[in-house]
């Protein structure tokens, strides 16, 4: 769609993924060859800030050197024994990964929605083997606008009708309520048949939709009165993006099951875990849950080295700072074509106020013309959330680029 507007070495590429990939995404018209720290590069050599940081795969910024020598050095002696095998990373990992964060037991999977699906068999399985449910009756509740992946598990509670329409059937068990909304949350949990309330603490992909502070802390007090597992997909908001290791932390909450991705590997490989303690975690045996790369070696040396340089570099404080920063000088622009501008750390997004329902999309193809790579979400929101590793004097360049390119729109 785009490739009549790129150059012509840019609409190569195009041609090329237009031609042969299925037509399931719709990228901006930017090909991208090189990246280091907040940094891309296209295949011109022009040079642009990532504002998406691969939906918040690359917080430690893009290729950094700590992890590419993990995965460098470690493909090379070993990468994947399957779990047939024991390999010499995974007990080392797993008691890291553990400790690292409080839980007893890791289950290592692959990508985020893999966590999402294994975090839910583990919740069904609690349900009828600690709570009691009857057999085939375990429910699982979900947020609206909640977004965990693009499975039929994942689609089945999803409201976003381009997500779920002519999918179906759908999955069983699964309900909905609203988001922030701790009354009917009470209201779902009467039924003895739940086991499970699974949430984003900020909603990512729904546009970066904070909850009332004492929103988690009322998830958890709910869910320990009525005996019903707290499940956090922090998949988008950990690993320091939202300014503390886990959004959770915020309000001081332990979920009972905590799903993470994305970040673990620092962008450089499909690695994501799901942490519990033994009480949720042992009921299932072997051969009732897996996956062929779920724990590999190469993954396991990736994740340790990912998770390393969050706290070697302290990411959270350097995310709530720049995070804070960013917020304070995008509301110092006083424009009213950008009316909300809300976010945790460096987890944010504003509102694109303008008659033309393309103007967040035209806005964010001048911004990648001055430099800035960022994408619409839902019509008129965009996402910034840059790599946690960016600088003072960088987030002030990224808002002069912002504004310069709100001139499009006038
Ligand atoms: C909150 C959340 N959960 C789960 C996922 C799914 O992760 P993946 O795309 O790695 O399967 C995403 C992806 O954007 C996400 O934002």
């Amino acid at each position: 769609m785009f490739s009549n507007t790129a150059s012509s070495e840019t609409a190569k590429f195009l041609e090329l993924e237009e031609k042969y990939g299925a037509h399931n995404y719709h990228p901006l018209p930017v090909v991208l060859n090189r990246g280091k720290g907040v940094f891309l590069w296209d295949v011109q050599g022009k040079r642009y800030y990532d504002f998406l940081s691969g939906y918040s795969a690359v917080n430690q910024g893009h290729c950094h050197p700590a992890i590419i020598s993990a995965l460098v050095e470690q493909a090379q002696k070993l990468t994947l024994t399957s779990r047939a095998f024991h390999n010499d990373l995974l007990g080392e990992y797993s008691k890291y990964i553990t400790e690292y964060f409080g839980y007893d037991k890791v289950l290592p999977m692959n990508t985020g929605v893999e966590g999402g699906e294994t975090a839910i068999k583990l919740a069904r399985r609690w349900g009828y083997v600690n709570k009691g449910i009857p057999d085939n009756q375990a429910k699982i509740i979900f947020a609206e606008h909640n977004f965990w992946g693009r499975t039929l598990a994942a689609i089945s509670s999803s409201t976003d009708p381009s997500s779920y329409q002519k999918f179906g059937p759908y999955m069983p068990g699964f309900e909905l309520v609203p988001y922030n909304n701790l009354p009917e949350l009470e209201k779902a949990f009467q039924d003895q048949n739940v086991a499970a309330f699974m949430v984003e603490p900020i909603q990512g992909e729904a546009g970066v939709v904070c909850p009332d502070e004492g929103y988690l802390k009322g998830v958890r007090n709910l869910c320990t009165e009525y005996n019903v597992l707290f499940i956090a997909d922090e998949i988008q908001t950990g690993l320091c993006r939202t300014g503390k290791m886990l959004a959770c932390d915020h309000e001081d909450v332990r979920p009972d099951i905590l799903i993470l991705g994305k970040a673990l590997s620092g962008g450089v490989l499909p690695v994501s875990a799901v942490l519990a303690d033994d009480e949720i975690m042992l009921n299932i045996h072997p051969g009732e849950h897996g996956s062929t790369y779920g724990g590999n070696p190469l993954a396991c040396k990736v994740a340790m080295a990912a998770l390393q340089v969050l706290k070697d570099e302290d990411l959270a404080q350097n995310a709530e700072d720049m995070g804070r920063l960013l917020r304070k000088e995008l509301n110092n622009l006083e424009t009213p074509l950008i009316t909300n501008i809300r976010g945790k750390g460096l987890l944010n997004a504003i509102v694109v106020n303008h008659p033309d329902p393309n103007a967040a999309l035209t806005f964010c193809l001048e911004l990648m013309k001055n430099g800035l790579l960022a994408k619409p979400t839902h019509g008129d929101k965009i996402r910034f959330a840059p790599p946690l590793i960016i600088k003072k004097d960088q987030i002030i360049e990224c808002v002069q680029i912002i504004k310069h390119s709100l001139q499009v729109l006038d």
